[in-house]
């Protein structure tokens, strides 16, 4: 039997086990995915055992998706700009390193909340790895334009040097939550850890445009604090990450395995679930 994990440390709470041995079920692929705790210094060991072992690929996440990247000898594009990898496919010599969350996000949006990003105002919230992974699949998707705001500046302007070569015909721009403070945008992404820590962002209230999305790439029971100051704030269409969690298990699985699942109905049984511990 194929086999395949999520390394990382913690793991024991990972949902991705759940999400991909429904996949394989859905789409009849003989495989087992499991969780695999990692020493925090002995990240490239533990991959290396479970190559040695059988193993065909893996996801990778905190904290070791910036490891992650020099362990693999090939990076596509996604990940190499993203300066992290969330799926690693081993071949006999070659280990190549992709990042689905980026593409998760964008799919979630898109596809199953049905908010379409071409030709939008698009207001991305943090400069971490999460923003990060987020910036070129955002591109792919043609928005009119692209705002990066993060607490620190700085790090909002260094990414806007990383990727202003790769923005296309999207107006890119980034700074400080104050220098929002008269624009408006469609689509709100928060992709700060602050509500992993249950802090509220200081942000103007009026970033809203008539029927903006606001959209946290965290998740829970109930809304994340960011999704109950937009909702506060008149915001109808909202969504946490869930979706993305999701999807960015379908994009991997469909790398390694070359079917695309079924998401939305492993999706809706998640939430159920979600709900019910609520
Ligand atoms: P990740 O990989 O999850 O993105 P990270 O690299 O530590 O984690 O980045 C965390 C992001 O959340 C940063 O953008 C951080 O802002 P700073 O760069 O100013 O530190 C942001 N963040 C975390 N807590 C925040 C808070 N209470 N208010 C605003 N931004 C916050």
């Amino acid at each position: 039997m194929d086999r395949y994990a999520l390394i990382g440390h913690p793991v024991e709470h990972s949902t991705s086990p759940l999400i991909h041995a429904a996949f394989a079920r859905q789409t009849q692929q003989e495989l087992s995915y499991q969780a695999l705790l990692a020493p925090l210094d002995g990240f490239s060991d533990t991959v290396r055992m479970f190559r040695a072992e059988g193993g065909r690929g893996a996801n990778i996440t905190v904290p070791f998706k910036i490891e992650a990247c020099s362990l693999a000898t090939r990076l596509t594009e996604r990940a190499r700009l993203a300066g992290a990898v969330n799926t690693l496919t081993f071949g006999d010599d070659i280990i190549i390193g992709d990042n689905t969350d980026g593409i998760g996000l964008v799919r979630d949006l898109i596809i199953n909340l049905g908010c379409p990003l071409a030709g939008r105002h698009v207001l991305l919230l943090g400069a971490g790895g999460a923003a990060r992974g987020a910036i070129f699949p955002l591109f792919q998707t043609k928005p009119v334009s692209l705002t990066i705001a993060n607490r620190s500046i700085e790090r909002a302007q260094e990414l806007r040097a990383a990727f202003a070569p790769h923005a296309g015909q999207t107006a890119f721009t980034a700074g400080g939550f104050e220098d929002l403070g008269g624009w408006e945008f469609d689509v709100v992404i928060n992709a700060t850890s602050a509500s992993l820590k249950k802090e509220a962002l200081h942000l103007p209230r009026n970033i809203f445009a008539p029927d903006a999305f606001a959209y946290d790439m965290m998740y829970g029971a109930s809304d994340t604090p960011f999704l109950a100051w937009a909702r506060a704030a008149g915001v109808a269409r909202l969504s946490d990450g869930l979706g993305m969690l999701v999807e960015q298990a379908a994009e991997s699985f469909a790398l390694w395995r070359g079917v695309r699942p079924n998401s939305a109905s492993v999706l809706s049984n998640l939430r159920r679930k979600l709900a019910s511990k609520g």
